[in-house]
């Protein structure tokens, strides 16, 4: 199994080539989500690009749907806290 390195709030972690950038969050720790308005922890919900519970920074851009993008080499993801 190839893997990549992704970088997760500054810390570099090795996952699987090929699987989407939520795969690779819940993978490490499933926390990472951030909170809603409400202080709940958000959480994959849908993983299908509907819902939104999923967004993240992604290489400097906010709000990306982490289960609608596959994991690249050197990728930034920045949970939105
Ligand atoms: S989990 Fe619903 S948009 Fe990503």
């Amino acid at each position: 199994m190839k893997t990549i390195t992704l970088h997760i709030n500054g810390s570099a972690r090795a996952v699987p080539a090929g699987i989407t950038v939520a795969a690779a969050l819940r993978r490490c720790d499933a926390t990472l989500f951030g909170q809603t308005v409400y202080g709940t922890a958000r959480d994959v919900f849908c993983g299908m690009g509907q819902c939104q519970a999923c967004r993240v920074r992604i290489d400097g851009q906010d709000e990306a749907l982490a289960c609608m993008r596959l994991v690249t080499e050197g990728m930034r993801v920045e949970t939105q806290v």
